[in-house]
């Protein structure tokens, strides 16, 4: 036997463990359990089962992957996330429509290993909601929109990044379907803060996948994904609105930056 098919062995042993004895302790009638199995059979039909696993699971398994880890701390993927976004070198504009709305945010900082040197090279690959609070390919259908406000930007030969954006928004996750139902049955709310996604890859170094969450957010301190806003991962962007700077800028707005160093821990070693 194989060293997966052991894991799963083992894994899948404690899961029926934990929930046979779950459903004891509980004393689950038949018609929970027949409840249930509707339930899951719905978000399996409405295509929520990463939505419902990410909204309750997901900052579980992010704790128990990243346990110990060095550099900047981690956080959810979340389920909005394309693999396949525009490569784009620094700096760059993410893509957007011609008239995408919201404040600009001009998004600066480097990555460096977890001893502080730069990495060159490295990718910072970025995917957030609009200022409307919704997720090109997702809640913008693809074709109206291709890769709006996603990019996988590489840091220049200091290991900087320079990224002009929009500021994101809080968004509400759907509501409409099973996940909605069962957050409504808790009642509890459905919103997310505001929040930029990224995951930065670097040869050599462990993928970090983690958000930037904004301070004056009002769903700050009750994300409906609870534990996955921490405290390093709050930021403040600062507000310009000087009447000549924005003019040099071409800029019709005010617009906020902010600035955000990365570090990535060195890859787990595969030793023989
Ligand atoms: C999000 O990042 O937008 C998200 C994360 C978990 C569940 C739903 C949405
Ligand atoms: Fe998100």
């Amino acid at each position: 036997m194989g060293a997966e098919d052991s894991r799963l062995d083992e894994v899948f042993d404690n899961l029926l463990t934990t929930l046979r004895n779950f459903v004891k302790e509980n004393r689950i009638t038949h018609d929970e359990y027949r409840r249930a199995v509707a339930f899951m059979t719905e978000v399996g039909q409405k295509g929520e089962v990463s939505l419902l696993c990410d909204v309750f699971i997901e900052v579980s398994v992010d704790a128990a992957d990243n346990s110990g880890r060095s550099g900047t701390i981690t956080t959810i993927e979340g389920p909005f996330y394309v693999h396949d976004a525009p490569m784009l070198n620094s700096p760059c504009v993410l893509p957007q429509r011609l008239d995408e709305s919201g404040p600009v945010l001009l998004f600066t900082g480097t990555v460096l290993s977890s001893k502080g040197e730069p990495l060159p090279g490295a990718v910072l690959d970025l995917w957030q909601s609009d200022t409307h609070g919704l997720y090109s390919h997702f809640d913008i259908p693809k074709n109206e929109a291709p890769y709006n406000l996603r990019a996988r930007v590489t840091t220049d030969r200091q290991g900087k990044f320079d990224v002009q954006t929009r500021l994101p928004a809080p968004y509400e996750i759907p509501k409409s379907g099973p996940t909605g139902a069962l957050l409504a049955a808790l009642q509890r709310h459905a919103w997310r803060p505001a929040h930029l996604h990224m995951k930065v890859e670097h040869s050599g170094h462990r993928t970090l996948t983690t958000q930037l969450f904004l301070k004056k957010d009002p769903w700050i301190d009750s994300d409906v994904v609870e534990g996955a806003v921490k405290q390093a991962l709050i930021v403040d962007p600062v507000m310009h609105d000087d009447a000549d700077d924005l003019h040099r800028r071409n800029f019709s707005e005010p617009y906020f930056t902010l600035s955000y160093d990365f570090l990535l821990e060195p890859a787990i070693s595969k030793a023989a």
